[in-house]
């Protein structure tokens, strides 16, 4: 299928049928790779990953889902980059897209994301911005539909910071058809403009914690401190915010956990739980692999 986008900076860019056909495509990528038959898709081709901020998931997969489709990845760190001394995020992408074929970035402001975009010749994909993860969201809707075998009408509770993961989730429950139920301390919901968006399309309700979790199928949280939060107080108002075993009762029977990872133990989510029979985020963690292969063939080949 070719996507209507040339980038993947948000999960708004996609339609509904290109968000369940790239999941689709990573299911089959991930049967595939298990029965060590990956097929060289995008042999030759270079993809160039630029971390401002750190990362463990985000940068091994993307460099390990290259190398399984026949291509290669370069990893640079922003540091030791000239845009450290003040070359332009547009000029830096023109230079890069005439080496590589794709460019990933984990940014700290959204705004740098987007004037790689407006610089490059090339496909351009989000990697994490204060704003939005869609990479992350694609592998958690493909664990969702793996575990639960649908994605419409199921209910999604986001318990605690209404942050870049988040508005990417209610992106992914609009492009899914399930219901999204946000519980987040007063002042740090999550972005109202993707909310009203979202409520076009799907149900996005902000409740109360016990709200969002009774009768649940998928209980998600994140960090309560993400790696551009300079206020290391704000974790303070987030104490009613953890995801324990008693919460995790009132949820559906067969209701699962997820995490994009890294975790905080007995901050947003106790040992019992994330650790517990209803954690899914292994799982989750492998399927970015699956999923961001699936992205950097349509990306790529659409090119
Ligand atoms: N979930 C995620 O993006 O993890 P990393 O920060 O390790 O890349
Ligand atoms: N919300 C977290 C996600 C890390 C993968 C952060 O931005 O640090």
């Amino acid at each position: 299928m070719k996507l209507k986008t040339r980038n993947l900076l948000t999960l708004a860019e996609l339609t509904p049928k290109e968000f369940s056909y790239l999941i689709d495509c990573s299911i089959s990528l991930k049967k595939d790779h298990r029965r060590g038959a990956d097929k060289p898709l995008l042999k030759n081709k270079t993809l160039a990953m630029i971390f401002q901020k750190p990362s463990t998931r985000t940068r091994v997969s993307f460099e390990v889902g290259m190398y399984q489709l026949g291509g290669h990845a370069v990893n640079l760190s922003s540091s030791e980059m000239q845009l450290s001394r003040g070359e332009t995020a547009e000029d830096t992408a023109r230079t890069l897209s005439r080496y590589s074929d794709c460019i990933m970035a984990r940014v700290y402001e959204h705004e740098m994301i987007e004037r790689l975009a407006r610089g490059a010749d090339v496909p351009v994909i989000n990697g994490l911005s204060d704003a939005f993860h869609p990479c992350q969201i694609l592998a958690d809707f493909m664990t969702i539909k793996e575990k639960k075998k649908r994605l419409k009408g199921l209910k999604i509770a986001w318990i605690g910071d209404g942050n870049n993961v988040c508005n990417s989730m209610i992106h992914g429950a609009a492009l899914a058809g399930a219901d999204m139920y946000v519980a987040t301390p007063r002042g740090f919901g999550p972005d109202k403009k993707v909310v009203r968006e979202a409520q076009k399309s799907t149900l996005v309700d902000l409740v109360t914690v016990s709200a969002a979790a009774k009768d649940a199928d998928v209980i998600v949280t994140d960090t309560h401190s993400s790696i551009h939060n300079r206020d290391r107080a704000r974790i303070k108002k987030f104490t009613k915010y953890r995801v324990d075993s008693a919460l995790m009762r009132t949820a559906k029977n067969g209701a699962i956990f997820m995490h994009c990872l890294p975790a905080k133990r007995n901050r947003e989510v106790t040992p019992s739980v994330i650790d517990g029979p209803q954690s899914v985020v292994w799982d989750e963690a492998e399927n970015r692999l699956h999923t961001q292969k699936a992205l950097l063939v349509a990306l790529i080949k659409n090119s």
